[in-house]
């Protein structure tokens, strides 16, 4: 029903916040249900993958309290229940956190099967193989997932495929496990850091994260903690092409450089000139962009999660250029509407080939996914003329406050509401 009305060819100017990481956040929230006390949450995103996390624990029997915008404090302590709502968890990928986080508690979960953005087959086996190798039994009927362990026990766990979610569901159960844990050929993002660091500041024994082997050492009890989320990696990349498509200047601030530098290597040399500081980033453009290949691939690779953004910045560039997805199966359903706007990019399975095109033009358009959905507003961004994007829930999911961050470096960017399909929205109920 909402969409973003972007009048495209404004230069991208100022200073820019970014908010706390999504794909953390919505990890850290279940982890609580681990300890035995109250936890504070600081630096969290305002997205709606984080209102239905928090829901979901406030449904459960949890406290769930905002100190101010960005933190919260949750009691979990006295909670009895180990299944999700269904209605909630289904709405989002992250929901399979709880299984890990509950699983770690009661030695059982019920969770329904996890929904989330379209990206081709997005199978949970990882995550079962690892449940079932601390000694938890697997079913899945009825769209629900039920675990059951009569007692956790480390063991060794061997990840077929690089799986963050896997990983950290892995994490999540192992903490309160008896023994060592030790999982191997694990994801390396920062969001996996980020899941170690807040379980130890609760007591847990977590060594290795950020390597391709973790080491977990079981513990009875977890304590309260207070805990910021780390800055979002993917929304400060998501800035950084932003600043450049649009031949802009801005500083993205509230980031740690490191891990950015798959994104600012690739930008580097698309002829973006990027200067780093302890916690910002400088981006600005006064030459012609040029062509570059790029593969996504887990971390420290290009991270999928910048694709279909840098894809969007290739089309503006002198040249072709080759975009190869590593990680979906189906992660470029935004081509055609970027074709809309004049690009010229065919695409053969996994592989998108973009001509550079030099300009685009505004046109209406849809989010099919997240990460989709930034790429059309950059592409609205840079456009001349005006650029409509429906489905914006999808972007909603995983960027706090967009239009508003960008307004404030001086895009003229609009949310509006459609009041007709309100209206026909609720005859229809
Ligand atoms: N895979 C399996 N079996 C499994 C799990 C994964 O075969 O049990 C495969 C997947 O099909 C995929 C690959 O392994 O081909 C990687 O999937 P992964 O498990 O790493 O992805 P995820 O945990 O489901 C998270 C992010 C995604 C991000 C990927 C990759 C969350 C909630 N989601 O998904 O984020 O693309 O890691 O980095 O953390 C986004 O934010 O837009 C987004 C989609």
């Amino acid at each position: 029903m909402d969409k973003f009305v972007i009048h495209g060819g404004h230069r991208l100017l100022g200073e820019i916040e970014v908010s706390g990481a999504k794909n953390a956040a919505v990890a850290l929230i279940p982890a609580v249900l681990l300890c035995d006390e109250p936890c504070i949450l600081e630096n969290v995103p305002n997205i709606s993958d984080v209102t239905i996390s928090l829901r979901i624990l406030y449904e459960m029997g949890a406290q769930v309290e905002y100190l101010n915008k960005t933190t919260v404090r949750i009691n979990a302590t006295g909670l009895q229940n180990y299944c999700v709502p269904y209605e909630s968890a289904r709405k989002m990928r992250a929901s399979y956190y709880f299984l890990g986080a509950l699983l770690g508690r009661y030695g059982k979960a019920r969770v329904s099967m996890p929904g989330g953005c379209p990206l081709g087959d997005r199978p949970i086996d990882q995550h079962l193989k690892a449940f079932s190798a601390l000694d938890a039994k697997c079913s899945i009927e009825h769209g629900m997932v039920d675990l059951v362990a009569d007692q956790l026990t480390g063991s060794q766990i061997y990840l077929d495929v690089v799986s963050v979610g896997a990983t950290m569901n892995a994490m999540l159960a192992a903490v309160r496990a008896t023994g060592l844990t030790v999982i191997e050929n694990a994801a390396k993002e920062p969001h996996i850091v980020d899941l170690a660091n807040f379980l130890n500041s609760m007591g847990a024994d977590i060594m290795g994260a950020g390597t391709d082997v973790i080491k977990i050492r079981g513990v009875s009890h977890l304590h309260g903690a207070v805990y910021s989320v780390i800055p979002d990696q993917i929304e400060a990349g998501t800035f950084m092409i932003a600043a450049a498509a649009t031949g802009g200047d801005v500083l993205v601030k509230n980031i740690i450089p490191k891990h950015l530098e798959p994104i600012s290597s690739k930008m580097r040399k698309i002829g973006v000139n990027i200067e780093e500081f302890d916690d910002s980033i400088r981006i600005w453009v006064d030459g012609p962009l040029v062509r570059t290949n790029v593969k996504t691939m887990p971390h420290p690779g290009f991270p999928t999660d910048m694709q279909p953004q840098i894809t969007t910045l290739l089309t503006l560039a002198e040249g072709t250029s080759i975009i190869t997805e590593g990680v979906w199966e189906q992660r470029f359903c935004y081509v055609d509407e970027l074709r809309r706007m004049g690009a010229d990019i065919s695409v053969d399975g996994k592989v998108a080939v973009v001509e550079g095109v030099g300009r685009l033009t505004g046109a209406p358009v849809k989010a099919c996914d997240l990460r989709a959905g930034a790429a059309l507003i950059i592409a609205g961004l840079a456009a001349r003329g005006i650029t409509e994007i429906e489905d914006i829930y999808h972007i909603e999911r995983g960027y706090s406050n967009l239009d508003a961050k960008l307004r404030e470096v001086g895009a003229d960017i609009e949310k509006v509401s459609d009041p007709v399909a309100k209206v026909e929205m609720k005859e229809a109920m």
